[in-house]
């Protein structure tokens, strides 16, 4: 809980004085002062974590390592999902804001409305963190993500292995997702180029309205219909749009014929891949984001000033910023990347493959 007296005692620096002065008695709900609500909630920190879905599986892994690391570190955690409506995602932010959170950890829906939540937390001395995705234009303090230039880069350089000429197809994630513009850039970055050298053609390119499989099938049997099914490569964006995309190359006979990219290593995803439906996906080690979100919350609810690497633009500020690494993985690499992590396990991956065609794990 927030209180004025423990980070008080805890300031050196001036700064820390300084924020710990705005959530100094100031009343968030109901005219309840936080000091004696503090008192009873004993003095552990607490960590708000706002989220978009629990959609995609991802999601939840997130959740779960999220609130467990937070939890070790001696910190309570309250997780609300938002399922996709921007409202809702502001509401529930207010709502943890008013809890009396010490910190907010966010992984907005939409990139630019989630500023107004930056500013509701700011105006109550509380630190936000953009998890995963960036929030756009506020002044957000601190953002931990993957490369997602990166994966979108990984996802090209896969797929022009496979098809090295031809029509492409791009499906993309989220108008409304940073990342989604960001997965693009990566992409093109590998594609353009070549686009330039007459090896390739782009001759689709569209979001996919909240990352959803359905809009991603309809955006593929569009592509297909416009090019009389002339298309030799598809880059989806994300493991659920991908299925989509197969979905809608299956009902042309196509599924399998014509290299597809995907990200997050969904289980589904990587049965497509170890069955030759889905050419790859990008392993972002969940844990790993989950860990450094919560260590970064956690540390900032104390006061701490935290040294980040590198600085992202976000259209108002350069963010600190983590950029964790991500992994390109194909049929060749699922044993020694995925399934030895422990992200999945071998029987799940291979369930539906003959068991005389499993790899050997060492
Ligand atoms: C992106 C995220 C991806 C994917 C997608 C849909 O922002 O980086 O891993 O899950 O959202 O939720």
């Amino acid at each position: 809980m927030k209180k004025w007296w423990k980070t008080l005692s805890m300031a050196a620096a001036s700064l820390v004085l300084a924020s710990a002065l705005t959530g100094c008695g100031v009343v968030s709900s109901g005219g309840e002062d936080k000091s004696s609500q503090a008192k009873e909630d004993g003095d552990k920190i607490v960590v708000g974590f706002s989220m978009d879905t629990l959609k995609e599986e991802r999601w939840q892994r997130d959740k779960d390592l999220f609130e467990a690391k937070v939890k070790e570190l001696g910190a309570e955690v309250k997780t609300l999902a938002a399922n996709g409506d921007d409202a809702a995602q502001l509401n529930q932010a207010e709502q943890l804001i008013s809890e009396g959170v010490d910190v907010l950890v966010v992984v907005p829906h939409n990139a630019e409305a989630t500023a107004a939540i930056v500013d509701k937390a700011h105006k109550e001395g509380i630190k936000v963190i953009s998890y995963d995705r960036l929030i756009k234009n506020a002044d957000v303090d601190y953002y931990v993500s993957f490369d997602n230039v990166r994966v979108g880069e990984m996802q090209a350089k896969e797929i022009v292995k496979q098809a090295p000429t031809g029509n492409y197809v791009y499906i993309g994630g989220a108008d409304t997702d940073n990342n989604a513009h960001l997965f693009r850039e990566g992409a093109m970055n590998v594609l353009k180029p070549l686009e330039e050298k007459g090896d390739i053609k782009i001759v689709y390119d569209q979001f996919s309205k909240d990352w959803k499989p359905e809009e991603a099938l309809k955006n593929m049997e569009n592509a297909l219909t416009a090019n009389k099914n002339n298309i030799q490569a598809v880059i989806a964006a994300n493991d659920g749009t991908a299925g989509g995309a197969i979905q809608a190359l299956a009902a042309q006979g196509l599924a399998g014929r014509i290299p597809v990219s995907g990200q997050d290593a969904e289980l589904a995803a990587l049965q497509r891949i170890v069955e030759g439906t889905q050419t790859m996906t990008v392993y972002k080690p969940i844990h790993a984001i989950a860990t450094k979100a919560a260590e970064i919350a956690v540390a900032v609810a104390k006061g701490e000033k935290i040294e980040t690497d590198q600085k992202i633009p976000n259209g108002k500020i350069d963010v600190p910023s983590v950029l964790l690494d991500p992994i390109a993985v194909t049929k060749e690499n699922v044993l020694d990347t995925v399934i030895k992590d422990g992200f999945h396990k071998l029987e799940d991956v291979y369930q539906n493959v003959p068991k005389d065609q499993w790899p050997k794990q060492n």
